[in-house]
């Protein structure tokens, strides 16, 4: 099972990722969980990538294609993949068209105005990467799954969103026309109860 979550910056990509890993048993590859990952060691790779999100416009094409193209001929992708934020551009599409085939490309269908106060409400662990919103969890500190501490997003403020939806639009979208074309995707409602959205993903991928 090869799948791809597409959708717009805070539709929920990564809080369907954890659910869809889990219940499928496909390993969850974020690009930019990655970049995070990188940024943190103060890897080369992480140090270009900084210079990009933090002023939310895409990491250049071969920086992420290569990262991808090694990390999907891991072991664990014998059996299939989930890949989340990835890809991001046409061009990104047909390079992962070259060494992958993909089943099913499940798009996350939200208003682009929902998202902003999504995101910059959202606080992650920096333990196990759960996303929550300050809308359920108030100001808690820590994380109610696993312990670890809350932590915010340093794009997740109102400026540097406002460019990633922008990116998004410019970039990204494109991909919906895409993928139709090829036969590949299907939409899912993403504005509904996060469990909601989780049922009608398992509807189609069965
Ligand atoms: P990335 O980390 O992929 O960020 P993004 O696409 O902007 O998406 P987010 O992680 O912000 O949102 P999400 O859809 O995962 O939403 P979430 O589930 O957390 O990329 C970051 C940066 O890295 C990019 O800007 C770019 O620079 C770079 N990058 C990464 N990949 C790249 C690539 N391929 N090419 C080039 N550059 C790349 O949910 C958001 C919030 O909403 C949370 O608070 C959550 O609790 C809440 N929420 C979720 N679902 C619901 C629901 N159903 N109802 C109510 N609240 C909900
Ligand atoms: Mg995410």
């Amino acid at each position: 099972m090869n799948v791809i979550l597409l959708g717009p910056p805070g539709a929920g990509k990564g809080t369907q990722a954890v659910r869809i890993a889990e219940k499928y048993q496909i390993p969850h590859i974020s690009t930019g969980d990655i970049f995070r990952k990188n940024i943190k060691e103060q890897t080369p790779i992480g140090v270009v990538a900084k210079s990009y999100i933090d002023k939310g416009q895409l990491v250049p094409d071969e920086v992420v294609i290569e990262i991808v193209r090694q990390r999907l001929a891991e072991k664990d992708c014998e059996k299939g993949y989930l890949l989340d934020g990835f890809p991001r551009t046409t061009f990104q599409a047909e390079a992962l068209a070259g060494f992958t085939t993909v089943d099913t490309v499940l798009n996350l269908d939200i208003d682009l105005n929902l998202l902003m106060k999504r995101l910059t409400g959202r606080r992650v662990c920096s333990a196990c990467g759960e996303s929550f919103h300050v809308s359920f969890i108030g100001d808690a500190k820590e994380c109610s799954k696993c312990g670890g501490a809350l932590i915010q997003r340093a794009d997740d403020n109102e400026e540097t969103v406002n460019n990633r939806l922008v990116a998004y639009t410019n970039q990204t979208a494109p991909l919906i026309d895409y993928y139709t074309k090829q036969g590949t995707l299907k939409n899912v409602q993403a504005d509904g109860k996060i469990d909601e959205v989780f049922a009608a993903i398992t509807r189609v991928l069965g």
